[in-house]
């Protein structure tokens, strides 16, 4: 390569890593001057929702999960399918237990009455999440903001990018290395699966047929496989049975998830396959037997997933309804 093109390759390089930075680039307190009450607002919807359904915490965890894994943090997941268009609500993934719209909706019409056109879907989405871990038994950490919604939601996309219930240890290491998250982080962002319940759909298999040898998995503690089987009977077409995730103490308090999972009662394959591999097994013992170690972990992962491939600056729009795109 001759010095001019080197140089030439240089600069683009550095434009290239200039504008990204600037492209991801939120800030905390992003609304302070734009509409203070933003985040108070948010909260204040995310409370009211939560003492009318206390499900709806984990529910809005989970949103903003399935926001961020889906194109970014772009708020792509409240999109409503039209006739022209099967939108990321319509997978199985998210169709029908994702939860927590409503209080989206709130927090949005507020803001919409009183900052016309200025807090994006995205940033709320970000916010209830944080609020509901919050009031959920947690801890705080402070939501970077200035995220933009994107105009674009396809079905298609949730299944290349959301790991299903079924996935082994090294399946999920690779769908989150995806996103640009360690290992590590991958078993301690798991650990949301502390608060919250399942459809039985999500894990039947492993209780009525596991594979051609054996019906049930013997990976799943007996008796709380008996249990589970009372809750979701065989055969049944009820698409509504669920369960709670985690029946000892569904709160952030302690990290009941790893307890769980080192009794062999992680409810999902992939959550009892963190089991199976010396180094997550290692950090499933040590979140459980430490739960502030987890917490502080849990903080900072859920930092990085928010600020997951965010729209910014010009780029998408702040839509006036989170379920349709501004037209
Ligand atoms: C590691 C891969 C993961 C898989 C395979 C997975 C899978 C699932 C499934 C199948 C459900 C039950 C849905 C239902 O049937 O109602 C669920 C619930 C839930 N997940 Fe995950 N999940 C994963 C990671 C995460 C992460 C990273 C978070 C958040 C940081 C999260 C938060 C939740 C919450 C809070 C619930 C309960 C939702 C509710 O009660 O409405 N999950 N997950
Ligand atoms: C997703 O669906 C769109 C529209 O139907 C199609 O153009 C695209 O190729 C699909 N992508 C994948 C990964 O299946
Ligand atoms: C079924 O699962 C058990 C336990 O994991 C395993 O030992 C057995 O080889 C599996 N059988 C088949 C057909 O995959």
């Amino acid at each position: 390569m001759s010095a001019r093109k080197l140089t030439c390759a240089f600069i683009t390089l550095t434009v290239v890593l200039l504008c990204q930075s600037v492209r991801s680039q939120l800030q905390v307190g992003f609304y302070r001057n734009l509409c203070n009450l933003a985040e108070t607002i948010v909260k204040e919807e995310v409370r009211k929702g939560i003492s009318r359904d206390e499900g709806v915490a984990a529910g809005l965890v989970r949103l903003h999960f399935h926001d961020c894994f889906v194109r970014g943090c772009d708020a792509s997941v409240l999109i409503d399918s039209t006739p022209g268009n099967s939108a990321e609500q319509d997978s199985p993934a998210n169709d029908p237990s994702l939860r927590g719209f409503e209080v989206i909706d709130r927090a949005k019409a507020r803001l919409e009455a009183i900052c016309k056109g200025v807090v994006s879907c995205a940033d709320i989405v970000a916010f209830a999440a944080r609020d509901s871990i919050m009031i959920a038994g947690g801890f705080g950490y402070e939501v970077p903001a200035g995220r933009r919604d994107g105009r674009i939601s396809l079905v298609n996309e949730t299944f290349t990018n959301l790991p299903p219930p079924k996935l082994n240890v090294d399946q999920l290491t690779q769908a989150f290395a995806k996103k640009g998250f360690t290992q590590e982080e991958m078993v301690t962002l798991t650990g949301a699966h502390t608060i919250g319940r399942s459809h039985c759909t999500s894990f039947t298999e492993r209780l009525y047929n596991f594979n051609g040898t054996t019906s049930q998995d013997p990976s799943l503690d007996s008796t709380y496989a008996t249990q589970l089987k009372q809750r979701c009977p065989q055969g049944s077409k009820n698409p509504n049975l669920v369960v709670p995730m985690n029946t000892d103490c569904p709160s952030f308090r302690d990290a009941g998830y790893y307890k769980n999972v080192l009794a062999n009662r992680g409810l999902f394959t992939s959550d009892q396959t963190l089991m199976t591999n010396a180094a997550t097994a290692i950090q499933v013992n040590q979140n459980a037997r430490n739960p502030n170690l987890w917490r502080s972990k849990f903080a900072a992962a859920m930092l990085k997933m928010n600020q997951l491939d965010v729209l910014t600056g010009d780029a998408g729009e702040i839509r006036s309804n989170c379920r349709v795109k501004n037209s």
